[in-house]
This record gives structure tokens, sequence and C-alpha cells, in this order.
């Protein structure tokens, strides 16, 4: 059985100079390559709605489709270093009220912290921007490589979905923030992993399942928090669509995990697992105390200290265990994923509401869209 070194490459979950020995070298880089390593599927049965609850999933988005260039208010000023103010004072101050005698950021004054803060919204945007490519990638593989039509027509629309998420991410930070970041090293190691697999249920794993509902709840978490209005909305209307992929990979996971081996599960708890650490790690955000020239080491430890960290970095995971619990991944192969998730101090969200059908919560209602007052398109609340 595969122990932590083999996982994630390391034995202590927590070991700071292994996670900050994984950076990026290629930076300067425009393109990277991965061996996608699965076969193109064809399927000669045709029948729609063999799947009724794909099918139910994929009626929807179609109805649900917006237009980042018009449906979002683009004019709307955006001033980083108000938004960095308005988050300060909703998190107790600008050093969130931290004892920082003796450490590096003891002389800082609030210049410091205010270029931390924008360079942190930088830093935020710029994974969700990478991170969203990751699911176009990964959802046009799922088109070619799932057996099932009713999952090849959903992904395709995944796919529209997530081209305009990049879209929508890629122009914020390009109009409204002041510099981009490449992607952070363990994120595109996660990635990498997710599209070089061979099985087709692991692309929907990593990505629908892990990265997702990752995403859905940092979507949510920010979009309770900014009062910036622009990046309120467009986080509103990324989460009705994420919800729906959240949904997709659970509703197609389901029943393909009854047919699965004590030992294949095992594959697949370590699957996720390994996901979980990799996005764990992703989150000290290391390049941007690089840029700002502090002591990367001694930054991160005191992040990682930071009393409301613990409470972000296990909220994460709200969406994840529940949905991991409902496709059986919790307790299979003697609770071997429950025992890891112990130990990642987030297994309390087992009970959670799972995504499975939570889509329709997070849908748009009539009166949301912003931009030409079309509101034929937009789905009426369940
Ligand atoms: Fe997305
Ligand atoms: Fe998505």
């Amino acid at each position: 059985m595969a122990t932590n070194q083999d996982m994630i490459g390391r034995n202590e979950i927590d070991d700071l100079e292994a996670i900050l020995s994984i950076t990026n070298t290629d930076v300067d880089a425009v393109a990277h390559a991965v061996a996608d390593n699965a076969d193109a599927i064809f399927t000669w049965d045709y029948e729609k709605g063999a799947r009724p609850k794909l099918n139910r999933l994929y009626e929807k988005a179609k109805t649900s489709m917006w237009n980042g260039e018009t449906d979002l208010p683009w004019d709307t000023p955006v001033d980083q270093e108000a938004v960095v103010l308005a988050n300060a004072a909703n998190a107790g101050g600008l050093n969130g009220g931290m004892d920082l005698t003796g450490t590096p950021f003891a002389k800082w004054t609030d210049k410091e912290w205010i270029r931390l803060g924008i360079e942190s919204q930088n830093w935020t945007l710029s994974q969700f921007m990478h991170g969203e490519q990751g699911a176009l990638l990964c959802t046009a593989k799922i088109v070619e490589s799932v057996p099932w039509i009713d999952a090849k027509y959903y992904a395709a629309t995944q796919v529209m979905d997530e081209a305009r998420h990049v879209e929508v991410f890629a122009k914020y930070l390009d109009t409204k923030l002041s510099g981009h970041y490449p992607i952070n090293a363990h994120l595109r190691l996660l990635l990498d992993d997710i599209i070089s697999d061979s099985r087709w249920d692991m692309t929907y794993l990593g990505m629908q399942i892990m990265v997702e509902g990752l995403a859905l709840a940092a979507f949510g978490f920010i979009h309770q928090l900014t009062t910036e209005p622009l990046l309120k909305q467009l986080l509103r209307y990324v989460m009705s669509d994420e919800a729906r992929h959240v949904a997709f990979g659970v509703l197609s996971l389901q029943d393909y995990y009854t047919e699965l081996s004590a030992a294949e599960l095992r594959e697949r708890q370590e699957f996720a697992f390994e996901a979980a650490v990799r996005m764990r790690d992703r989150f000290l955000q290391q390049e941007v105390w690089d840029r700002l020239g502090v002591p990367v080491k001694e930054a991160v430890r005191l992040a990682m200290e930071a009393p409301e960290r613990a409470g972000f970095q296990s909220m994460l995971f709200s969406k994840i265990v529940p949905n991991c619990k409902k496709l059986g991944l919790l307790d299979a192969a003697d609770g071997w994923l429950r025992q890891k998730f112990t130990e990642l101090g987030v297994i309390a969200f087992e009970d959670w509401a799972d995504t499975g059908e939570e889509y329709d919560m997070f849908q748009l209602a009539r009166g949301e869209t912003g931009g030409d007052g079309d509101q034929a398109r937009v789905p009426q609340p369940a």
C-alpha cells in the first residue's frame, strides 16, 4: 500500500521544507504540455436520457448560459487599495490582530500590509484563472473519454462554461487588478496528475469532486467577504455553473463506484488524499512572499499559525468531504480516507449537504443578469 512518501513525496504532511522545495522552474514558458494517456471513446448507444439525472443536468445547463462580456458590469471602477482596507476591516485589521514581535513583519507599516493585500488579490485571482483552464482541459478530456452519451453531452456544456470562466477571470485580472502570477507549483502538479491519468473516472474525481469542490467553497467564501460589486457578481455567476459541475461529478461517479473492488476504491481514496494535500499546500501562497522579498519559510510558518487560517483552510473542504462520503470513498477499504481526512482536520464536514442536487440552490434568478436586459435565457429558481 502507498505511503505518504509515495503519494505526496514526504512522510510528514506539514513538512515545510518539503512543501517549499516544490517550485516552478519554467515561469517564463508560454506553454506547458502534458501527455493525456487516455483513449477517445466513441459510443454507438445514442439513447438520450438513459441516465436521467445527467440528462436533466444537461437540459438545465443549456438554458443557464450567460455571456461574460455583456452580463457583467465591466464599467465598475475597482480600487484595489480600498478593497484591501475593506477586507481588513472585516478581519480584525491589516495584520489580522496577530502578535508579530520578533518576526520580519514587526516593522511593517500600513503601506507594506496594503502591498501584501494587493499582491494576494493578484495571486488569488491568477490561481483561479489557471485552475479554470485546468477545468477546461479536463472537461474536454471527459467529452472524449467518458463512455456514456448523456455524460458526453453534459461535459460539452461544461467546456463552454469553463471557457467563459477563464475568460472572465483573465479579463478581471487584466482590466481591474495589477499583475499576474504564474501557476502555483502545487496546483500545477495536481492538474498534471489529473490530466495524465489514463482512467476516465480519475479526471472526474480530481477535477469535479476535488478541485471544483474546493473552488465552490472558496468562491463562496470570497463572494461573502468581498465588498467589490463586480467581483461579487462575477463569482455569483461562476458559482451558479460550478454547483452544476460538482453535481456532474457526483452523479457520474455514484453508480460507477458501486461496481469497483476494494482495491480499486483504495486507489481512488489515495488519489483524493493526494489532491487534498496539494490543494492545501497551494494556499500557502509562497510566490507572494517571494515577490515581496520576505523570507518565505518564516512567512509561511506564520501564515500557518494565523488564527483565522485553520478555519479558512478546513472550510475549503466543506463540499469535498460530504461528496466523498456520498461516493462511498470515506468508508471503503476499512475507512482509509476517513482516517486521512481526520488527520487533515476536515472530517467534521462529512454530514454537511452533498452537492449532488444542490445546484438548484445556486441557480441565477430572474433579474440577476446585469448586461443587456435579456432575461429570457436566465432560468427561474426551481
Ligand atoms: Fe469553472
Ligand atoms: Fe467548473
